[in-house]
């Protein structure tokens, strides 16, 4: 199980930058995700952003400077414990000037100091003016604390407080949440290619109408932000949806089963594994229309469908004996032994077998019901959030790798 499912430490060190104004919007995110928040402050930082409102928010008090070399503590030693409490430690934003700091290891400041102590992750936010930010004093400062084997993640371009147009402004709060999660993963996908299909697919009629599904790419969207969190190079092709792309996934967006085959069939030569969690159309028109096609006072109009490519059976086809197939089968009756034979038609490795009749299972549901067949029959049953499902296939699938 991994960490980032828990309710987990999360140190953040707010720095001296004009983007420490956004420290509280920060803090709330984490503490929405359940997790505890202890901040420590710069004694620049604290010109920007408020210790009171980052300790009502975070409801733990707030480390400032002053803390760090004060008898007022007793015997308690700020940096260590804090270092030691943490198990992820965010530097958000970080000035020019920390990163400096943190780049010699320097410890003479209760932040630098925590961040020479602490065995948790360390994800380093740079936020500045964009000449700062090229200045190849801060690039080598940079490119040291990723030496260091802390995660640097760089910046947002556009209009920066300063008045500069350009890169340097801090990512937004949901690419924080992201990478505290990523750092908090057992990296047991690293060095894996992984591709993963998701969404529906319309096929259109004429320029305004389509035939299409109510898959919503939630468990599409789920395998591959679990896949980045756990050290996968991703790429999701996904079907038209009311998603947030993932953050760190290549997304390669499609509309028709046409436009998913072709997609599918380029990324499968690169990659380890590819798991089509898309519901794709079966049938498409035979004919579509340029222009839209008019009422003309028809009490029934007859249109006429023809088979789509069968994307699963394709990439069956040509899959190498290194690469794992995986499928999905939403099903109305006969779950197993449908899912079953696709699995086995398809020369797929593994199939996802749901029941769209199930509470909680299926389209559109945060939650899935899932039975994950093999060829040799049932390799194990899970119901849950669709991340949790999400983790659980990617277990599955790591287990029979090993066994191939
Ligand atoms: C209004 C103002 C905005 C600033 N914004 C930034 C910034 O966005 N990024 C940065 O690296 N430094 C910025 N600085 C400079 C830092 O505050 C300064 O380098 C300070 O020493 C950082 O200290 P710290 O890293 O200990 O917090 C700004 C300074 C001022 C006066």
């Amino acid at each position: 199980m991994n960490l980032r499912s828990k309710k987990s430490n999360v140190l953040l060190c707010v720095t001296g930058g004009i983007a420490a104004y956004k420290a509280p919007h920060i803090v709330r995110g984490f503490v929405q995700l359940g997790w505890d928040v202890r901040v420590i402050l710069t004694e620049s930082a604290e010109a920007f952003v408020s210790p009171m409102v980052l300790a009502t928010l975070s409801k733990n008090r707030v480390w400032v400077e002053k803390d760090f070399l004060s008898v007022e503590g007793g015997s308690q030693i700020p940096h260590i414990s804090l270092a030691e409490w943490a198990d992820v430690v965010i530097v958000a934003p970080c000035s020019a000037d920390t990163a400096s700091r943190l780049a010699i290891g320097g410890g003479g400041r209760l932040m630098d100091s925590a961040v020479l102590a602490t065995k948790a992750p360390v994800v380093v936010f740079p936020a500045m003016n964009v000449n700062m930010l090229y200045h190849p004093a801060t690039r080598e400062n940079l490119d040291r604390l990723v030496a260091l084997g802390y995660t640097v993640v760089d910046p947002d371009s556009g209009d920066l407080a300063c008045g500069y147009e350009g890169q340097g402004r801090l990512p937004d709060r949901e690419v924080i949440l992201e990478e505290a999660k990523r750092a908090l993963s057992v990296k047991d996908m690293d060095g894996l290619s992984v591709v993963v299909t998701a969404g529906p697919t319309r096929e259109f009629m004429d320029p305004v109408r389509f035939i299409s599904n109510p898959s919503s790419g939630k468990m599409g969207y789920a395998l591959a932000r679990t896949a980045w969190y756990r050290g996968a190079d991703v790429e999701l092709i996904t079907g038209p949806v009311n998603l947030t792309p993932p953050h760190g996934v290549k997304v390669s967006p499609v509309i028709s089963a046409q436009e998913m085959l072709d997609s599918a069939v380029s990324a499968m030569g690169g990659c380890d594994i590819m798991v089509k969690a898309a519901a794709v159309g079966d049938y498409r028109f035979s004919s579509v229309s340029e222009k839209k096609i008019k009422r003309k006072g028809l009490d029934v109009m007859e249109v006429s469908l023809i088979n789509n490519p069968d994307i699963a059976a394709t990439l069956g086809s040509v899959k190498r004996p290194d690469q794992t197939l995986v499928g999905f089968a939403a099903e109305t009756d006969n779950l197993t032994l449908n899912a079953t034979e696709k699995l086995k038609s398809k020369g797929l490795d593994m199939i996802v077998a749901n029941d769209l009749t199930e509470e909680g299972s299926g389209f559109g549901s945060n939650t899935n019901r899932v039975i994950m067949l093999g060829v040799e029959g049932v390799l194990r049953e899970m119901a849950g959030d669709k991340e949790i499902v999400a983790d659980g296939i990617w277990d599955q699938v790591l287990e029979l790798r090993g066994k191939s």
